[in-house]
């Protein structure tokens, strides 16, 4: 029997593309072993296997199972063949590799979904109204926007856009608040709130929310 050590899989070629509010992942997928970054053979690769790595990244479900062209750079194993419910690739079956043949990559396109978060606003101590242009606000009154999102996915942040200015909050049980103290005229303009998932690799960001027009009055 040898002894194999596997760290990690990866996904390289990471892509970021917008897609009906997924945010998506998608490579080759690489395999970590005996020192060096390996290529995963095509043959036998389906979405079950694709589930797999995946899972393993953490980059939630497969959309999609994607060949590479043919190369000469090192391959891990053959015939990958998962049942979809292990949690590394290196759990699932395989065969050698027969070093004769030349063979294509496997690749997948992992989603992971974020919705749009959505946003409030209320007023601590009152003075803020409802107009017809959006929320009126009298100046100096304390406020406070809350971003909340539907997600299962954690850790992740809120940032709060508004007149060009973005801050940002973590989300605690999938919502954040931002509070104001006292409302001045600069506070004026549009906010909406965008979230931000924090994965070891790379940051997934939301679409952003409907945003509220926030206009401030004379007390
Ligand atoms: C999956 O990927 C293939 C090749 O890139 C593409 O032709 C096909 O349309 C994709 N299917 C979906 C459902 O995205
Ligand atoms: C691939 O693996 C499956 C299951 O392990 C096996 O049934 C099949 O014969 C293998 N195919 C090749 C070409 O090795
Ligand atoms: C996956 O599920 C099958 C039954 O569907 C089971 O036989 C197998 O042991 C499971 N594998 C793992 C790694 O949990
Ligand atoms: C948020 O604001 C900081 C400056 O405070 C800026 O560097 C950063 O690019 C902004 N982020 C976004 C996503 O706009
Ligand atoms: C988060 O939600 C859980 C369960 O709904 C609740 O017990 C906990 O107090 C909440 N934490 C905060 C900081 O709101
Ligand atoms: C806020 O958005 C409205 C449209 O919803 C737009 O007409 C207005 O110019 C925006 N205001 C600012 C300060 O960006």
């Amino acid at each position: 029997m040898t002894t194999m050590t596997y760290t990690h899989v990866r996904c390289v070629l990471c892509s970021v593309v917008r897609l009906a509010g997924s945010t998506l992942c998608s490579g080759r997928v690489e395999i970590y072993h005996r020192n060096s970054w390996r290529t995963v053979s095509d043959d036998g690769w389906d979405f079950t296997d694709a589930q797999v790595v995946c899972n393993e990244l953490d980059y939630g479900t497969p959309v999609n199972v994607t060949h590479f062209g043919e190369g000469s750079g090192e391959i891990w194993f053959d015939n990958v063949t998962c049942s979809g419910n292990e949690t590394s690739l290196t759990e699932c079956r395989r065969s050698e590799i027969k070093s004769s043949r030349l063979h294509k990559y496997a690749g997948v396109i992992c989603s992971v979904p974020l919705q749009q978060p959505s946003i409030s606003l209320t007023s601590p101590n009152g003075g803020l109204v409802w107009g017809p242009e959006g929320a009126e606000i009298t100046k100096g009154s304390s406020f406070v926007f809350s971003c909340s999102i539907n997600s299962r996915y954690t850790p992740g942040r809120f940032r709060l856009f508004f007149s060009g200015v973005n801050l940002t909050e973590p989300a605690v049980n999938h919502s954040a608040s931002f509070s104001f103290p006292a409302a001045e005229y600069e506070h004026r303009g549009n906010y909406s709130c965008v979230y931000e998932l924090l994965l070891p690799s790379r940051t997934f960001t939301s679409l952003e929310s409907a945003p509220i027009h926030f206009i401030i009055t004379c007390e």
